[in-house]
């Protein structure tokens, strides 16, 4: 700890140290006045800022600009994005005086039912994390400290509060950790935040694995973690676990247990301590750099920025030709959305918006006539016949018919789940008799998750803005007009019903516990595994031009345990006009090694081409690419053999596979007893030999009595019983000598595994 950091320690009391371990309100940490230790202020939140105003109830933010939501800036593929979306945020949070941005969320899509997820990122790790790290650089370049959260496993809001999200090991690393051991790494975080779950019966907050073994131990973390806001427990469990900062206050109460747990001897002073050093550090840190003269809040400048990012945020999910809308065109506007766009979530990441765009605002200041009719409410499911007639007939009239479709509010917010994946009945109803009447069906979608689209096989196009900030009609209007290229990709996969996804059967479960049962298989791993057919793929995205991929290669057809192998490919735009392209690298585990998923994402890169133009995409691979984590070694590992490197459009549309050679002398541990199958021993190149030398010997007795095609114990069946076989069958079935063979047999089969090779 440094110096001036200790000497404060130790000059303060036990109660002023304890009372730094919580908030002195909703947003402050507390100062130490005669020590001249400020209090810092935090506030949401991921995509804006919600700063409550001085004197203010929870509902009194400051304005701000609401930049797109996380499900929208997952959307850009575009690790550049969510750092302009970082600095802009932290402009903002420097320019109020703030010392943390209580943000990215970054939790794993598990169900497209929670109903948070239009806050996080991703059903995939590897882009949640790469997305998570940028935006984290983004923010702290400016001077102002973030706060990923909710670390971890925190994928629904039923009981968020007490449930326990129940998983393997391996589950944890591979699917839910990651993202924040990315950010952790390559980010460094001022702060962490605590999660309100439980994971396997331990609340997260009282996890000494997750808080400090891990976090700290294995990622390197040099931050303070705090608590999501009222997520503690047991205030000196989860000081003891590493959770240094309770927010917001506890009046007290918890201060006073810290003191009494300190006095009595059950809790070390020195655990104090650090947590206390930990808080100071970033608390002084902060002070040191608010010195600095603050920049203006310039919140016209930021919407142009909002508005920017919306634009790169949009998925084309479909267009059969109705994009983009050709001049002269008579254009028909239909639903609520189009006059009050959804750009926002609901609960703690709401922010009191600077200016919102609507699509038909966009429209009148650049001069577009189109024709009117809300059809629908944006805020409710309501079908009224003469509103749906005057819609038809709009559409009739048009040469394009627009339908601006979403969830209402009241759909998807934090503290609940969504029911179901649909949208209001009314909004379903009227897509399907515009398009009835008109082959020019555009949907523009503003949904915080995938919904079902009964209609796609209908309509000719359907853009998904998710909720794309304050600016999303400004940018629905340049993508459909051709202003701007859409160059979105989808976060998530977009399953054709709820019923195919793969928590559907224990989601949300029992309001105790939450089974996640599909373990790694989340997403696409899922419906790939299945071969299911979905809506639209992880990793879609239509543009208005095309690209092609050429030149494919590896730089060498063998990867090493701490070697390197470079992936390059050139991507063309082959179309009339420019566009952005994602190139997607996926890996596939081909050694036969059981329970991984067909492929999954390892890299990706965004890159923008006028038309013509070609550019090489390089990606770097190494062992971890290969990796799943495996439990018995308590570490990553990749088996040698096989693997394929897909170079692709989208995780569904991969033209490129290129093999690759996996080359190590790590092995999982390999324990041979009685009860080991000679399958295992026979596969294993070390064990091979010697079992194979001991079959020769007693090949009639134990296994050679394989017939013919019509005999009752086939070749093949008599191959596999013997894969199946225990070693102490030699004795039930391979008469004395085998059965006397059988201890030098089990000597010399572990003389064969030298211990040092598989890390034990
Ligand atoms: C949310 C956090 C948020 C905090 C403060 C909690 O309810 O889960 O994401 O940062 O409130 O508003």
């Amino acid at each position: 700890m440094p110096d001036t950091i200790a000497e404060l320690i130790a000059q303060m009391t036990l109660e002023e140290k304890a009372g730094l371990c919580s908030g002195a309100d909703f947003w402050h940490t507390k100062a130490v006045g005669r020590l001249n230790v400020p209090s810092m202020m935090v506030s949401d939140g991921p995509h804006g800022l919600r700063t409550q105003q001085e004197g203010g109830g929870v509902n009194d933010s400051i304005q701000a600009v609401c930049f797109p939501a996380g499900c929208a800036a997952a959307a850009s593929f575009d690790t550049e994005l969510l750092r302009r979306e970082g600095e802009t945020i932290g402009e903002e949070a420097r320019a109020v005086g703030l010392g943390v941005v209580l943000g990215p969320a970054i939790n794993i899509k598990r169900s497209p039912l929670c109903g948070r997820n239009f806050e996080y990122y991703s059903e995939d790790p590897c882009l949640a994390g790469e997305l998570s790290a940028a935006f984290v650089q983004g923010v702290q370049s400016r001077g102002v400290g973030t706060s990923p959260k909710h670390f971890a496993a925190n994928n629904q809001e039923y009981r968020r509060m007490t449930s326990s999200s129940n998983m393997t090991e391996r589950t944890l690393r591979e699917i839910y950790l990651p993202a924040f051991e990315k950010t952790v790494k390559e980010a460094r975080p001022w702060t962490v935040m605590s999660s309100y779950n439980r994971i396997n019966g331990t609340y997260v907050g009282e996890s000494r694995t997750l808080l400090t073994d891990i976090l700290r131990g294995e990622w390197g973390f040099d931050g303070f973690v705090m608590s999501d806001w009222g997520a503690v427990s047991d205030r000196v469990a989860a000081l003891a676990a590493g959770l240094d900062l309770e927010m917001p206050a506890s009046d007290g109460v918890n201060d006073q247990k810290i003191v009494a747990a300190v006095r009595a001897g059950t809790l070390p002073e020195a655990v104090l301590d650090k947590a206390v050093a930990r808080v100071l550090n970033i608390v002084l840190r902060w002070a040191d750099l608010a010195r600095a003269p603050r920049p203006a809040l310039d919140l016209a400048r930021d919407h142009e920025t909002a508005i920017r990012l919306g634009a790169q945020c949009a998925v084309l999910l479909q267009n059969r030709g109705a994009l983009p809308i050709q001049p002269g065109q008579k254009v028909a506007y239909i639903g609520g959305f189009a006059a009050t766009p959804r750009y926002q979530g609901g609960g703690s990441s709401h922010v009191n918006p600077y200016r919102v765009d609507s699509a038909l605002d966009a429209a009148a200041a650049r001069g577009r006539t189109v024709n009117y009719v809300e059809g629908f409410p944006a805020d409710r499911d309501q079908r009224e016949e003469a509103e749906f007639l005057k819609a038809v007939e709009a559409a009739e009239h048009a040469d394009v018919a627009v339908i601006f479709a979403g969830l209402p509010d009241s759909f998807e917010s934090e503290g609940y789940d969504r029911k179901h994946m649909c949208l209001p009945d009314s909004q379903n109803n009227l897509i399907a008799r515009v398009a009835a009447v008109q082959k020019n069906t555009v949907v523009v979608l503003h949904t915080g998750s995938p919904v079902e689209c009964p209609w796609a096989d209908e309509v000719n196009a359907v853009l998904c803005m998710y909720l794309g900030g304050e600016g999303v009609g400004t940018a629905a209007d340049a993508l459909l007009y051709g202003d701007a290229e859409p160059s979105g990709r989808l976060p998530e996969t977009w399953p054709l019903r709820l019923e195919d996804t793969p928590c559907y059967l224990d989601f949300p479960g029992d309001g105790h516990t939450a089974e996640y049962r599909e373990g790694v298989y989340v997403g696409y791993r899922w419906y790939d595994a299945r071969r299911m057919a979905v809506r639209w793929p992880f990793g879609h995205g239509l543009s208005y031009t095309g690209f092609v991929y050429k030149a494919a290669a590896l730089s060498a057809d063998t990867l090493t345990e701490d070697g390197t192998v470079t992936v390059t490919v050139t991507v063309r735009n082959t179309g009339a006009r420019p566009g952005s392209e994602v190139v997607q690298l996926y890996i596939a585990d081909e050694t036969g090694t059981a329970g991984r998923p067909p492929k999954e994402l390892r890299h990706f890169a965004k890159v923008w081409l006028e038309p013509g133009a070609e550019t090489q995409v390089r990606f770097t691979l190494t062992a971890r690419d290969l990796s799943y984590y495996d439990e018995k070694l308590g570490d990553w590992y990749a088996a040698p053999g096989a693997y394929t490197v897909l170079v692709g459009h989208s995780s569904r549309n991969i033209p490129t596979r290129l093999p690759l050679q996996f080359v190590t002398d790590r092995r999982r541990p390999f324990t041979v007893d009685e009860n080991t199958p000679m399958g295992d021993l026979l596969q294993d190149e070390r064990t091979a030999p010697v079992m194979q030398a001991v079959l020769q010997r007693f090949a009639g007795a134990m296994g050679d009595n394989g017939g013919g095609e019509n005999a009752a114990i086939t070749a093949e069946a008599s191959r596999q019983m013997m894969d199946a076989m225990p070693l102490r069958a030699m004795t039930s079935f391979g008469g004395a000598q085998a059965a006397a063979a059988l201890p030098g047999l089990l000597a010399a089969l572990r003389a064969a595994l030298p211990e040092k090779k598989d890390r034990e």
